[in-house]
């Protein structure tokens, strides 16, 4: 190796597949970081890792020397488990809103930091803004006294985590380097590392809807994850879950907000209930508060049953500045003045409901936004009537569009046509979760 590193030396090992030192690596993400390295070095040294790939070593490496370029919290300070999920992002996934207050309501500390949504994938906080009062910008003391006080607290990511994320997100973003497993599972672990929790509960969705189109891709994103967090000394557990179509209903923010109400009331849509007590129950395991999937299961299903559930999601939004009377009269959430309705075009089955393509019109509505920093509407987007498997007659309601723009609602009122596939026999059913990582978990 050189005496003195240089990046030029460090994008042609790559380019030529070779595997980089530690020292390498952190050398690279220091120089990005501090602005030694130009944009047009880090540029191509993505693509070298997107076209040549990297060893777990090397991912582990890049994980921890970006998860060191700011702060790093140790929520140990408040006890020896607290739980965080993270969700690789999808439409209509409103899990953390139902799985942060029913994990805490069995005494399991949840301590999370949340992204905003960008392209057709919804993020959590732009959710709970949608909720009038809702705080999302915490210092590190509020962080931890709520946590302490409430056992869940969940806040916008502060920009002294990671701050090396940020700045390769951005470029990735721009250079058609995004969709590489090694500079993904880094991005992602590096924020969870800096955020502090000791058990992570990863949510790998597959599908239309997800960045892992294929179930190998996202077992190999979600086994590189777990190695890394076990290599910083967390608990890990992933669930690979279906993301061909929305989860639930409701996509738009106060919309899911309403979903996610109904959901901790002891209602709402199966899919959602389901996979948030599957979430939730693996929580419970990683933080040795239940033996088994399946005994976490049953407790989560009767803290929904019993309202405590729902108890500790009105105290955790109260305390974090949300008005309460909102979550008890849902319909004061932010309305769209349009709503339409659009009837099933022939009678059949349907067959397939693509993801991105709802995901791509509620974005159109303005639930969602294009370009980081864009203003989104909370008020609007689509509420899904008819999934995959049912059985739909001639001009029965599909979906219920909510906007507050004409042209806007003429836009996704088109995209949406395409998203349906239909059958005239039923399909069949399709998993919802197609596997949970370590295998030992799933019983
Ligand atoms: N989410 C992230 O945080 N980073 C990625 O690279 C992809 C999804």
């Amino acid at each position: 190796m050189p005496l003195t590193l240089r990046a030029v030396d460090i994008i042609a090992k790559k380019r030529d597949g070779l595997e980089l030192s530690t020292a390498e690596i952190e050398f690279f993400v220091q120089g990005y970081t501090d602005g030694r390295i130009p944009d047009y070095q880090a540029a191509a040294w993505c693509m070298a890792v997107l076209l040549r790939g990297m060893s777990a070593r090397e991912v582990t490496d890049l994980t921890f020397a970006m998860a060191r370029s700011g702060k790093v919290l140790d929520l140990r300070e408040v006890a020896e488990w607290v739980m965080d999920k993270h969700s690789t992002g999808g439409v209509g996934d409103k899990t953390t809103l139902v799985v942060a207050p029913l994990v805490a309501s069995a005494g399991v500390p949840v301590g999370k930091m949340s992204g905003r949504g960008l392209g057709y994938s919804g993020g959590t906080i732009d959710k709970l803004e949608s909720i009038p009062g809702y705080q999302v910008g915490l210092s590190h003391a509020q962080f931890i006294r709520q946590l302490r006080e409430h056992g869940i607290v969940v806040a916008a990511q502060s920009a002294e985590l990671a701050p090396a994320d940020g700045k390769f997100y951005a470029l990735r973003d721009v250079t058609a380097t995004v969709e590489s497993i090694p500079l993904i599972a880094s991005s992602i672990m590096s924020k969870k590392i800096a955020a502090g929790a000791t058990g992570i509960v990863l949510d790998v969705k597959v599908g239309r809807g997800a960045f892992m189109k294929t179930l190998e891709a996202a077992r190999e994103l979600a086994q590189l994850m777990i190695t890394i967090g076990e290599a910083a000394g967390r608990r890990m557990a992933a669930v690979l879950a279906d993301m061909d179509q929305p989860l639930g209903q409701a996509v738009g923010n106060a919309l899911e907000v309403h979903e996610a109400i109904r959901v901790l009331q002891g209602e709402g849509p199966s899919d959602v209930r389901d996979h948030c007590l599957t979430i939730g129950a693996l929580m419970l395991v990683l933080a040795g508060r239940v033996a088994q999937l399946e005994e976490g299961r049953a407790l989560l299903t009767r803290h929904l049953e019993s309202g405590a559930a729902w108890r500790k999601f009105v105290a955790w939004i109260t305390a974090q500045g949300g008005d309460a009377a909102v979550l008890e009269h849902p319909e004061q959430l932010p309305r769209a003045a349009l709503v339409e309705v659009m009837p099933a075009p022939r009678a059949g089955y349907v067959a397939a409901l693509d993801a991105q393509v709802i995901g791509q019109a509620s974005v159109v509505l303005g639930a969602g936004r294009e370009q980081k920093g864009d203003p989104i509407d909370p008020a609007v987007g689509i509420m899904l009537h008819k999934k995959v498997g049912d059985a739909v007659e001639r001009g029965e309601p599909l979906l219920t569009l909510y906007a507050n723009r004409e042209e806007r609602l003429a836009a996704a009122r088109e995209m949406l046509r395409a998203a349906w596939r239909w059958s005239d026999t039923p399909p069949s059913p399709v998993p919802h979760i197609y596997e949970i990582i370590p295998a030992a978990l799933r019983s």
